[in-house]
């Protein structure tokens, strides 16, 4: 991968190919893996920077977890870029985080449909910036039918809004007479959620050491296995999602059952 990117200094996924490391096993990689990227302000503060700049530098670790991901043979990255919750920030920051996606998505739209990525923006897109909306649109169809990573942004996402809309989509259908309630299962229900189509995650990172789900994929997350470290999310590097992927191969994952008998 990234041969052709080797020479754009602003690729999303520039530079070699990572290989998978000795330490992980890739039969037991998570097929998909969610991130809460926390810590972008006291990553600045610590460096006396306006908040901001750690945002800045939280895109640098999200391009370098993404680029991992797909090297490694991961099949699916969520990120938690703004929620609903968010627009109770200071004017300034949320204005700069709007200028901040535009100019992302602007700059890496080309190397991720080179690299074969496929990008959705998941959440309440309504209420985004014009412009936000029209590149938003653009990157989702310029890049739907691409077979490498399946990489979900998570902007103005809440998991309580999304499990209201998807309960009030099936109660407006069965009032039409369209839908009989005793025909509502699990499956019909998460095909009203944003994520529809795309598998559960298998593993969440919270970075930053907070111990919270903050309202993020609260269907998906039903059995995904919980890695909280302590790294700021500008400073998730290789070696921290590393120590969370060995982390994830470490645990028995019983989906409610038993463990095997030894
Ligand atoms: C949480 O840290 C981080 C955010 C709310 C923003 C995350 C967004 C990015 C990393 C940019 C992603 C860009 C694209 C294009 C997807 P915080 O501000 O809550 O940190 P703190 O808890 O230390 O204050």
């Amino acid at each position: 991968m990234s041969r052709a990117l080797a020479t754009n200094s602003h690729s999303l996924l520039r530079g070699a190919r990572q290989p998978l490391p000795a330490a992980l096993d890739q039969a037991r990689l998570p097929a998909h893996v969610a991130v809460i990227m926390d810590g972008n302000g006291r990553w600045a503060r610590r460096r006396g920077l306006p908040r901001v700049m750690g945002h800045r530098a939280g895109v640098e670790a999200l391009k370098r977890t993404l680029r991992l991901c797909s090297d490694w043979g991961i099949g699916a990255l969520t990120a938690y870029a703004f929620s609903t919750e968010n627009w109770n920030r200071p004017g300034e920051e949320v204005s700069f985080l709007m200028a901040l996606f535009e100019r992302v998505l602007q700059r890496e739209l080309e190397g991720l449909e080179r690299e074969r990525v496929r990008i959705r923006f998941l959440g309440d897109l309504a209420p985004l910036p014009g412009g936000l909306q029209q590149l938003i649109a653009e990157a989702t169809a310029r890049t739907q039918a691409n077979d490498g990573i399946r990489f979900n942004v998570c902007t103005n996402y809440g998991g309580r809004a999304e499990l209201v809309a998807a309960a009030r989509r099936l109660a407006e259908r069965v009032a039409r007479g369209e839908l009989d309630p005793a025909s509502i299962d699990e499956a019909a229900f998460a095909e009203g959620l944003h994520t529809a189509g795309e598998r559960d995650p298998d593993l969440l990172i919270r970075t930053s050491g907070e111990q919270r789900l903050s309202n993020f994929l609260l269907w998906q997350l039903a059995y995904a296995e919980l890695h909280i470290t302590e790294v700021l999310w500008p400073d998730f590097d290789e070696a921290a999602l590393l120590a969370a992927l060995v982390d994830y191969q470490s645990r028995q994952r019983r989906f409610g059952g038993v463990d095997p008998a030894p």
